[in-house]
């Protein structure tokens, strides 16, 4: 799959300033050329957001951690809840957690509200520049300040980090949730993940990045797989935690 281009849009003259600004510390065009069809970066009153260049309008995506979103719902479930359990969170212990996907912040806005301190990797500058945007929104939201203070967030490439990362702050826990094609039928999904597919292609990196999160000498690897998705490297897990629509492979590392 070809990846798209992206072109900054401002949505009013009183953005224009940040959108220049973004543009250029992105490198990416200050406003799209005529006739533009890949996708833009807007920059509203709200924030930033995604969206398609053909049709701006349908379903732009935006890291959102406000009620209702589907990371405050998760985070609901609590301790209990499938990627609590993962994780290994038990009473009076919430590891700190590298997510080293950090994709749309969904899961590490989860492990975040149960409790954990998560620190972000995020590859792509464009991605990286969206979650930093609903970070910021959520700090400065009383509903959701106390979870986002529990998460810190760099823009880098994972498998060159971690093993640095892991030993400076200690973590615990790193996960992972690489791409996979999304087979999900709602309509509001199938668009954000094609989206997210024009931006970053389907290549897939799981196996390389699990070599390296398992050599970065962290006691616990969780990988997130679609329910029926094969493993990662081919490598079997010490324990999985299986839901409806998605599993969790857990690696543990056993310091000798
Ligand atoms: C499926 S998304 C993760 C979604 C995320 N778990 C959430 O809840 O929103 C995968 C993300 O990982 C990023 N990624 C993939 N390989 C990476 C690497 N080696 N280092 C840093 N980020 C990486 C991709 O750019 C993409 O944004």
């Amino acid at each position: 799959m070809t990846v798209s281009p992206v072109a900054v849009r401002a949505e009013t003259p009183a953005c224009r300033q940040r959108a220049e600004a973004l543009a250029a510390s992105l490198e990416l065009p200050p406003a799209p050329p005529a006739g533009f069809a890949g996708l833009l970066l807007v920059v509203d009153e709200a924030g930033l957001a995604l969206a398609d260049a053909r049709h701006p309008e349908r379903h732009p995506l935006r890291v959102d951690f406000g009620a209702g979103s589907s990371a405050r719902r998760a985070a609901q479930a609590g301790r209990r809840s499938l990627i609590g359990r993962a994780a290994g969170l038990k009473p009076g212990f919430r590891p700190l957690v590298i997510d080293a996907t950090a994709g749309l912040g969904q899961d590490a806005f989860t492990l975040a509200a149960l409790g954990c301190r998560v620190h972000l990797v995020e590859r792509h500058p464009v991605i990286h520049a969206l979650l930093a945007d609903g970070l910021e929104r959520a700090g400065a939201d009383p509903a959701t300040a106390p979870v986002a203070e529990r998460m810190t967030l760099e823009c880098g490439e994972a498998e060159t980090l971690l093993a640095e990362r892991v030993a400076a702050l200690g973590a615990q826990v790193v996960y992972l949730d690489p791409m996979f094609p999304e087979r999900r039928k709602a309509a509001r999904v199938k668009k954000a993940m094609q989206l997210f597919q024009a931006l970053l292609g389907t290549g897939d990196e799981g196996d390389a990045l699990l070599a390296a999160a398992r050599a970065s000498g962290v006691r616990r690897v969780v990988v997130k797989r679609p329910r029926k998705a094969p493993l990662l490297a081919g490598a079997a897990p010490d324990v999985v935690f299986g839901g409806k629509s998605v599993r969790f492979d857990v690696y543990l590392h056993h310091p000798g």
